[in-house]
């Protein structure tokens, strides 16, 4: 069976969370062991950590410190969480991974895509085999996300102009990487985008 670490990425509001956990429940339902995870956070100290980053002023850090801040998070959460899993077999699902940190603190946030991929090399290290880019208008990703808005609000009103970069930040790093991203639409209902989810990861897992 091919490598089962999977990552959903996708602009704010894309359904990247919702189609995660209607993936999880699929392989579980034909009794695969699934580890449903999320960055920031997905082990205690990494969810620490997501607080710190994602409530408060959006000017509360630079850009700089919240790129330490997610690093140490996916480390943590690489290290409890993400290997002990893989290590007893089951399929890792993770609802945002380095390519987040690529394009936010890599290109709309800052302009910082070599430090990312520096530190990327000597902490983290270790890429998804598997990349599920949920691709949706930046508009309606907004609107959903604003729709859901709470306490997280540090980066999500960041404004339109931002979420179209990001958009085309994430198309272009599934085309720079063919073999590890696919692309599949955000439009229509979650059951509809969770056929396609399937399918996708059941032919990358092998077992279709
Ligand atoms: P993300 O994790 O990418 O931010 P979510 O899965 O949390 O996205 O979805 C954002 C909001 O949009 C939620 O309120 C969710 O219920 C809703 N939503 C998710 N998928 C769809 C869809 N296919 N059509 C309409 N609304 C959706
Ligand atoms: P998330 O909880 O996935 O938000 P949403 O469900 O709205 O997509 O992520 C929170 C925010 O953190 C999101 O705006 C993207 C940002 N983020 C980064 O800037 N860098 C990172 O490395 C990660 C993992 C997330």
């Amino acid at each position: 069976m091919a490598g089962g670490f999977l990552s959903f990425e996708g602009i704010d509001g894309s359904g990247k969370s919702t189609q995660a956990r209607l993936l999880a429940d699929a392989l579980r339902a034909l009794g695969l062991t699934v580890c449903l995870t999320r960055e920031p956070g997905g082990s205690k100290g990494a969810e620490e950590i997501r607080r710190l980053v994602l409530e408060g002023d959006a000017d509360r850090w630079s850009t700089e410190t919240e790129l330490l801040l997610f690093t140490a998070a996916r480390r943590d959460h690489l290290e409890k969480t993400i290997r002990p899993a893989l290590a007893r077999d089951e399929v890792v699902i993770t609802d945002r991974f380095a390519d987040s940190s690529r394009i936010y603190q890599g290109l709309t946030r800052g302009d910082m895509r070599d430090t990312v991929d520096r530190l990327h090399a000597l902490m983290i290290g270790v890429e998804p085999d598997l990349t599920l880019l949920i691709d949706i208008d930046p508009a309606e990703g907004l609107s959903r996300a604003v729709a859901r808005s709470g306490k997280e609000m540090r980066f999500e009103d960041m404004g339109l102009s931002v979420q179209e970069k990001a958009r085309d930040g994430f198309l272009a790093l599934a085309k720079a990487h063919p073999d590890r991203f696919r692309v599949i639409s955000g439009k229509g209902t979650p059951e509809q985008i969770a056929t396609q989810v399937l399918q996708t990861v059941l032919a990358h897992l092998g077992t279709a």
